[in-house]
């Protein structure tokens, strides 16, 4: 399997379409890898090509880091590797400053991270997940002062509302600040709500989506159709949106992905991946394994295409319901907008966003 290399966003900085993730390093929220099935699971996607490293200050109370740090080092590639890790979350429990996306938090956070992962510098340094608190602006200015510092080298953003990457964006070019060049945001078959959003917010605006969670915390392996244990198990009845994976819904998806997978003759998983994959503004898929295997068959996600009959039953069965505003985006009002005429296909080169509106819209 090769990697292949893209730029991520508008940025200059090459990424491969598969990230590792590496919420699964550590035990300490009872359903990852421990350390030598961590490094393992390091060393294989290195030697797949692979390094683009995901992680954050607070996934498993730091140990991530920690174990993604020292891993690097023994195979001394950090020249090469890409690291991206996030700020906002608490790792002191009482402290109100250490935490957010207040200027203070941010440098406090980075220089905790940059001691874990025992570099100094972040190549990809991303805000976690909107405060609902702090204004775009002071973000903006801080992370731009941090790149001027030499102490991260891009930015991005996680689990924020579209509205307020939108104004990031828009402050960072009306100040020459650095622009993000990452959206970091739940997608995959059983999670599609960005695309009402943020593909078109990156795709204008020159952030790459990195997908998390592509198989939706392991739902899309198929493991729990068939009886199998695993986080989504562990972690039933938690309080945190993201793992409320057990909808009938979601089990449909499964149905079909898994007939679509045994007509391809592939993994459900590799399946579920392709298709976030080569989704429109997809930069990256970050891959989340436990095991060896899980990450082995995780990178067989990249050398097949899903024949369109298939892929328009994956669509079918997972689409989003058009709620407004984007109810009045379909073919019923915006033709009304077009005089009804019959427009020719843009090529997608010559304008790509009014290119998908047109198709969208269904006039042709
Ligand atoms: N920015 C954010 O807010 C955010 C949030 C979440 C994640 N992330 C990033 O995204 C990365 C990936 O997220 P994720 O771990 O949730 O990804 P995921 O691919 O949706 O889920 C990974 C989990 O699914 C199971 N799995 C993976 N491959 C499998 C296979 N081939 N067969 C059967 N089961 C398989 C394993 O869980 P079990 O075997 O334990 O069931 C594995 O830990 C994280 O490591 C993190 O870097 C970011």
């Amino acid at each position: 399997m090769a990697m292949t290399y893209y730029t991520l966003g508008n940025s200059g900085l090459k990424v491969p379409q598969l990230a590792l993730g590496t919420m699964t390093f550590g035990t300490e929220w009872g359903w990852g890898a421990d350390k030598d099935a961590a490094r393992e699971i390091f060393g294989a996607y290195a030697d797949a090509g692979g390094n683009f490293f995901d992680t954050a200050d607070a996934y498993t109370g730091g140990t991530a880091e920690a174990w993604l740090g020292e891993f690097i080092a023994e195979r001394g590639m950090r020249d090469e590797a890409v690291i991206a890790t996030k700020f906002t979350m608490n790792l002191s429990a009482t402290n109100p400053n250490a935490a957010g996306n207040g200027r203070k938090n941010i440098i406090r956070a980075l220089d905790g991270s940059l001691k874990r992962l025992g570099t100094d510098y972040v190549d990809l340094y991303i805000l976690h997940c909107w405060d609902r608190l702090t204004p775009p602006e002071e973000v903006m200015r801080t992370l731009d002062d941090l790149v001027r510092a030499g102490k991260i080298r891009h930015i991005g953003l996680s689990d924020v509302p579209a509205w307020y990457a939108s104004r990031a964006q828009a402050v960072a070019e009306r100040f020459g600040y650095e622009p993000i060049s990452a959206l970091q945001l739940e997608y995959s078959l059983a999670e599609r709500h960005i695309e009402n959003e943020f593909v078109a917010l990156g795709t204008r605006y020159g952030a790459g989506i990195m997908a998390w969670s592509p198989l939706a915390s392991g739902l899309l392996s198929g493991k729990y159709r068939a009886g199998a244990q695993g986080r989504l198990e562990t972690l039933r009845g938690s309080s945190n949106p993201g793992f409320q994976k057990f909808t009938e819904r979601n089990f449909a998806i499964v149905a079909e992905l898994e007939a679509v997978a045994s007509e391809i003759g592939r993994s459900m998983a590799q399946v579920a991946l392709n298709w976030t994959l080569t989704q429109p503004g997809v930069a990256s898929a970050i891959i989340g394994a436990r095991t060896l295997a899980q990450l082995q068959d995780n990178l067989g996600a990249l050398d097949f295409t899903i024949p369109p009959a298939l892929r328009e039953r994956l669509d079918a069965v997972s689409a989003l319901e058009a709620t407004f505003p984007y109810s009045f985006f379909g073919p019923e009002i915006q033709g009304g907008f077009t005089g009804r005429v019959t427009l020719g296909d843009k090529p997608a080169t010559y304008h790509p966003d009014l290119a998908l509106t047109a198709s969208f819209a269904g006039v042709s």
